[in-house]
This record gives structure tokens, C-alpha cells and sequence, in this order.
């Protein structure tokens, strides 16, 4: 059937002479709800794709060790190389006058496991449950991390590099973007912190004789790192064995302890 006709059929009352205005006027109707339709469509649709800019080499060996936030481990040490493409002192022009920086990055290591809705979080005890966006968790939609950390130099002459402190991130971790922190609006001093109010429990780290030789043979800031990572009990929250002997691998060296109402070095021995 002709459109003209159709028309005549669904609007029967309407002069002749204003069928074609009106035909013009449907079509034009119909092409803006194709466009509203295709445009709403696209809300959820704004997936992008993003690449690392480069990643980190840290103190932190495997992920068992790693503080659960930045800035709790102020020892600890990362290097942020940049790949080819962002290799240019250009991308990092002024930062240097900055003391510290935000750090975008995915949790690569457990990127495997997807997203929940709700997770345990250590500072509840590992067995209340809570919306993971209300959490740091890893296991969250896109996976991205986000980490505060203390910028200790900038290298431009030859390999662009990036010397980082208070870092909370596994070796190899990749890094899709850094920004300067800027206190004036970065740092709310009477925010809520729902249940991570209090800062966590440090405990009382004592090196049992048989590691003294080994420890006190570390450079200092090793040794701080140690003590400061062992000092949050890095076990799952649910692990309450005062005899279990746990190994952690931080800076390249392996490191075995204990933990009761303090934490106890047992032994430290370089990574095979
Ligand atoms: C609770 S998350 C917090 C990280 C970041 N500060 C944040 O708030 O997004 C810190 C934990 O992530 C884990 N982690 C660190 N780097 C990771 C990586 N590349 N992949 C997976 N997990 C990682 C470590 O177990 C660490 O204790």
C-alpha cells in the first residue's frame, strides 16, 4: 500500500491538504525517535578501550605481604617504567614539584575472577558482608585500583621513570594513568569512614634469634619495610594459628614468621 494511502487510513478526519505537511512531520518524528532510541542505547554502551601506560616493579614479590592500603607501608618502594609510546620527559613536565601522586591501575593478578556485588572486607573481620563499592576491594567491576603514593624522584635522562614510596601494589602491576595529588580538594580531614574509621592494629614485630644475623645484615630501609609490612598481619583474616609459620616474599628475600599477640621473624633468606 502507498504511504500516502496509509496515511489517509490512519488519520481520516484531516484535510487532504495536510497530508504531506503531515506526512513530513511523521517522518520527521521517526527520525527523532530513531536517534533518541539509538542514543539511549548507547548509555550503558560507553566501553573503552585503555591501554597501560606502564607498569611497576615493587618490593612486593607476590601479592601475600602487600599492605591492604598505600600509604600504611611508608617504606616500601616502587618503580613505575613507562612503555615506549609514553616514554617522553614531556608527559611528566612539573610533576616534579609534586610529593605525591594518584596511581590507576588494574589488579591484574585476580582481573581473572570477575567482579561480586558484596565482599568481606579484613577490616570486618572477613565474615560480614558488604556492597563492594563500598569497599577497596579487587574483585570489583573493571578492576581499577587506585593508589596514593609518595613521589620520590623523577628519572627523565634515559629510561622515563618514576621513583615511588608507600606503594601498595604487586611487582608488575599495570598503570593506566598517573595524576598529582593536590591537598586542597584530595584531602577531607572530617570525612566518614563508615567501618575503616580507625586506622588498622599495628602489632609488635620481634626478630627471634635465629634471624638476627640475617636482618641486621639488610639495608635499613629493608629492614623498615619488613617490620611495617609484618606489623598489619598480612594473613587472611580468618587465619588464627599462633604455631602455623608463614612465608612472604618481599625486596627479593623470602621471609618466615609467626604471629600471635605480636608478630615474630623466624627466619629471612634471599629468593631462590
Ligand atoms: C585492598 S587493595 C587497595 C588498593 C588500592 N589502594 C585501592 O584502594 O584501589 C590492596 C590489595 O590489593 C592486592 N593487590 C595489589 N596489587 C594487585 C594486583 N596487581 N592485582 C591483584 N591484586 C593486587 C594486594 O593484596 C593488596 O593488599
Amino acid at each position: 500500500m502507498h504511504q500516502n494511502q496509509l496515511l489517509k487510513k490512519s488519520f481520516p478526519r484531516v484535510p487532504p491538504f495536510h497530508y504531506e505537511a503531515q506526512e513530513v512531520l511523521l517522518i520527521c518524528a521517526r527520525r527523532i525517535g530513531v536517534l533518541c532510541c539509538q542514543f539511549l542505547a548507547r548509555l550503558p554502551d560507553w566501553a573503552m578501550e585503555i591501554e597501560p601506560i606502564g607498569w611497576v616493579e615493587t618490593c612486593f614479590d607476590e601479592k601475600f605481604g602487600v599492605p591492604r592500603q598505600s600509604g600504611l607501608c611508608p617504606n616500601s618502594w616502587g618503580v613505575m617504567h613507562f612503555h615506549e609510546k609514553y616514554r617522553q620527559a614531556d608527559l611528566v613536565r612539573g610533576l616534579q614539584d609534586f610529593s605525591h601522586v594518584w596511581l590507576i591501575f588494574a589488579f591484574h593478578q585476580t582481573l581473572d575472577h570477575g567482579w561480586t556485588p558484596t565482599v568481606r572486607p579484613p577490616r570486618l573481620g572477613g565474615n560480614q558482608r558488604v556492597g563492594v563499592l563500598a569497599t577497596r576491594s579487587t574483585f570489583r567491576p573493571n578492576g581499577l585500583g587506585l593508589s596514593l603514593c609518595r613521589l620520590e624522584r623523577i628519572e627523565t635522562s634515559g629510561e622515563l621513570r618514576l621513583f615511588l614510596g608507600g606503594i601498595d601494589l604487586v611487582s608488575g602491576t599495570p598503570i593506566y594513568d598517573v595524576k598529582p595529588y593536590l591537598s586542597y580538594c584530595d584531602a577531607v580531614p572530617d570525612a566518614s569512614c563508615g567501618y575503616a574509621a580507625e586506622p588498622p592494629v599495628k602489632l609488635r614485630v620481634v626478630i627471634a634469634p635465629s634471624a638476627e644475623l640475617a636482618f641486621a645484615s639488610l639495608p635499613e630501609r629493608t629492614r623498615d619495610l619488613i617490620c611495617e609490612a609484618l606489623a598489619l598481619d598480612p594473613r587472611p583474616a580468618i587465619h588464627d594459628d599462633p604455631e602455623r609459620l608463614y612465608g612472604v616474599r618481599l625486596a627479593g628475600l623470602e621471609v618466615r614468621f609467626r604471629v600471635a599477640d605480636h608478630v615474630t621473624i623466624a627466619s629471612i633468606s634471599r629468593q631462590i
